[in-house]
């Protein structure tokens, strides 16, 4: 059937169950290392490791500063599940096989997701090493019809139709800012996100188009993932690290042309703030 989607609710119990016969934590906390953000993932204490090649039907990760493993363990006490490298459209993995990670973070007791990206600046007033808290954002590529959820609908997972206001949880931001304040972080930012599929980058004239939609900043991530997180029930918060500017103006933008290794290279350069950061929300949400 056409609108079948491979990794079925039987599916991904089946991995559920693989991970919980090698590893007995129960993970509160989802946390998705966006692109030359995966050292987040040091943060983990009693860390047990998996490389997605040796789970079970799990896709691999085939880009450069993504690392391609799962950790389960502890931030403060606090029992987490991260992804040291997610999967994206642009690698030919279809939406539904990019998000069957979040909801085996569901099967496995997952109920808050905190996603990172690095992404390039709409907004000319950011700037490079901003951090941007995501408000809200504009799924573009679900204005074609290509979503997530796309398909027959589970009920085991969440209802066919449901809303997407309060997509990223207000309480989690607002805790976010505090966070960001208590740690004297200066360049935070908050705005609206999109995810175009990529693997380019975008055009003057797209950059003016999503600018023009209040779009703040573009990636290739987070949108389907946080909408399939919200579809079973999670609470999510994002953030997109701005690694570049994108251009708006034909004058100069061939001279802030953009390469992926700039982008890696200012994703690390942040390490110990997001670091401290993300840390600090997971025991928020700990407490909470
Ligand atoms: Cl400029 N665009 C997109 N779509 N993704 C990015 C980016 C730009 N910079 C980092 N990731």
């Amino acid at each position: 059937l056409h609108a079948e989607n491979e990794y079925t609710y039987e599916r991904i119990t089946e991995i559920k169950d693989f991970i919980k016969s090698k590893c007995d934590i129960d993970p509160k906390v989802g946390i998705i290392c966006g692109t030359g953000l995966g050292s987040i993932g040091e943060l983990i204490t009693d860390a047990f490791i998996l490389d997605y090649k040796n789970i079970p039907y799990f896709p691999i990760s085939t880009v450069e500063g993504h690392k391609g493993r799962l950790i389960l363990g502890y931030i403060k006490t606090v029992p987490v599940i991260c992804m040291q490298g997610r999967f994206h459209y642009y690698e030919g993995y279809s939406l539904s096989k990019c998000v069957m990670p979040v909801r085996l973070m569901k099967l496995l007791g997952v109920t808050h997701l905190i996603a990172s990206n690095a992404a390039g600046g709409l907004n000319q007033d950011f700037k490079i090493g901003d951090i941007m808290l995501q408000k809200d954002h504009v799924n573009v590529m679900g204005f074609s019809g290509n979503g997530p959820l796309v398909g027959l609908n589970d009920l085991r997972f969440g209802p066919r139709f449901f809303s997407m206001v309060n997509a990223y949880d207000v309480d989690l931001l607002e805790s976010a800012k505090k966070i960001a304040e208590e740690l004297g972080l200066k360049n935070i930012k908050e705005g609206v996100y999109t995810c175009v599929g990529g693997p380019t980058y975008e055009t003057v004239a797209e950059v003016r188009a999503l600018r023009s939609m209040g779009i703040d900043a573009a990636g290739m991530s987070t949108v389907h993932e946080v909408t399939t997180a919200r579809h079973c029930g999670m609470r999510c918060f994002a953030f997109s690290l701005i690694t570049n500017i994108c251009p708006i103006d034909y004058s100069t933008a061939v001279e802030s042309e953009i390469h992926s290794n700039d982008v890696i290279e200012v994703a690390m350069s942040k390490d110990k703030d997001l670091k401290l950061f993300v840390e600090r929300i997971v025991q928020f949400i700990g407490k909470n």
